[in-house]
């Protein structure tokens, strides 16, 4: 039987940055993942160039079921912290949009330096490797490995969420938090694309591949969202940056808004063109919209499509205008785990320590990273978490008093 300060089971984000600290401290640290590759979702991330931070993440970029539960880690390991081991890892780097933060080469970068700071800390890593149980053994804990039996005085679960099950997600973690007491709030699909019932997209399907600057809406009082990004139409609905961002305040059977013309008041420009042009209406929009999405528009309003603008009353302008500023749209439903950026909802907050990340009621055992009820918007503050959450449980990890 091998024995450890700390067993840390799942080496993405979260757990690789944890086990480093923890190694660093001193503590006898081994770090476990099923995946045969290292850190997949990280490779993958920000289109291979990481978004590793976001400069001004705060807790107003994060839901959760309890909000305030994030401050305290998020204070004590900021993203400037982080920003500093990049730079000591000379890991050039820029801003895109933001404040997002991306490599200028490869998200392999990070995953070096993170494997390096592991090095540095003298971790153990078994990958890959399945732990099949996790059981409480007098004060710590006893789990059954496909390398063998494992004890150690705390565990630190950071298995990540639910999405892109390819690359090694799995529901682990929650089957560990429900086994030892915790309570799961509902996961979903976040950061995700939406999708149309097929007969009512039917309209919309040619524009696949177009994008656009828009402002979406969905969730009401504190839980509503508001985003001006790009849009992007699919074949079965919209995706871009301002559908992500807002798929997280999205609740299924609800509606949401778009602007589709956030730069314009459409109804003074309109009214306004119709004293001044003869064109007919098409021509006008496109000036406006792109051109494909005015002829999409319009082809669903004929009697307005065909007509000279001064033909066009007032009130058929400005309910056009209207329609285009305030578009209600019911999705069916998401592109689902296999397309989300992250899992919304995960372990109940309320039964961790914030300052630890530590189990209220099972001492040692702790949850990092995407597997807790902490989710961000899109723009690097997921990683900014993983990074936060580690840090605060790394910090508070004993080591034994009595040398493993
Ligand atoms: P993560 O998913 O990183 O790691 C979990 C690890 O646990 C995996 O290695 C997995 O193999 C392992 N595991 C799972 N089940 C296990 C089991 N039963 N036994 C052992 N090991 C197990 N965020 C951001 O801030 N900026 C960005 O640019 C992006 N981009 C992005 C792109 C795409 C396509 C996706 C899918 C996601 C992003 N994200 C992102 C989100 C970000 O990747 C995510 O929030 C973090 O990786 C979460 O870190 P964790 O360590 O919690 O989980």
């Amino acid at each position: 039987m091998q024995s450890f300060d700390a067993v840390v089971i799942g080496a993405g984000a979260a757990g690789l940055f944890c086990a480093g600290i923890a190694g660093q401290r001193g503590l006898k640290v081994l770090l476990i993942d099923h995946a045969d590759k290292l850190a997949e979702k990280i490779r993958i991330s920000g289109g291979g160039r990481c978004n590793f931070t976001n400069r001004d993440a705060g807790p107003a970029q994060f839901l959760s079921g309890n909000p305030h539960f994030c401050r305290s880690a998020l204070a004590r390991y900021t993203p400037q912290d982080f920003i500093a081991l990049v730079k000591r890892h000379r890991i050039a780097f820029h801003e895109k949009h933001k404040g997002q933060l991306f490599c200028d080469g490869s998200s392999d970068e990070i995953i070096a330096m993170l494997l390096r700071e592991c090095e540095l800390g003298g971790v153990t890593r078994w990958q890959p490797c399945v732990v099949h149980e996790v059981r409480r053994d007098g004060d710590g804990f006893g789990l059954a490995t496909d390398r063998g039996p494992v004890a150690s005085t705390q565990v630190v679960i950071a298995t990540g969420g639910l999405s892109i099950p390819k690359i090694g997600a799995s529901d682990f973690g929650y089957r560990v938090a429900r086994q030892f007491g915790h309570r799961i709030v509902d996961t979903r699909p976040a950061l995700v694309p939406l999708t149309f019932d097929a007969a009512a997209w039917a309209p919309f399907v040619a524009l696949a591949g177009l994008s656009l600057p828009a402002s979406v809406a969905a969730g009401s009082g504190k839980a509503r969202g508001e985003f001006h990004e790009d849009l992007l139409f699919t074949h079965r609905g919209l995706s871009g940056p301002a559908i992500l961002q807002i798929s997280t305040f999205w609740q299924p059977g609800s509606a949401i808004r778009l602007d589709l013309a956030p730069e314009h008041d459409l109804p003074a420009l309109l009214t306004h063109a119709k004293k001044t042009s003869r064109r007919h209406l098409g021509n006008e929009l496109a000036e406006l919209l792109p051109r494909r999405l005015a002829e999409t528009w319009l082809a669903g309003r004929p009697e307005l499509a065909q007509r000279p603008l001064p033909e066009l009353r007032d009130r058929e302008l400005t309910q056009l205008a209207a329609d285009l500023k305030r578009w209600e749209l019911l999705p069916s439903g998401t592109e689902g785990y296999r397309k989300a950026e992250v899992t919304a909802g995960g372990v109940d907050t309320r039964g961790l320590d914030s300052q630890s990340m530590q189990s209220c009621h099972v001492p040692g055992l702790h949850f990092i990273g995407e597997v807790v009820d902490v989710t961000g918007w899109l723009g690097g503050y997921n990683f900014q978490w993983a990074w936060a959450s580690a840090a605060a449980c790394a910090r508070s990890l004993a080591p034994a008093l009595v040398p493993q």
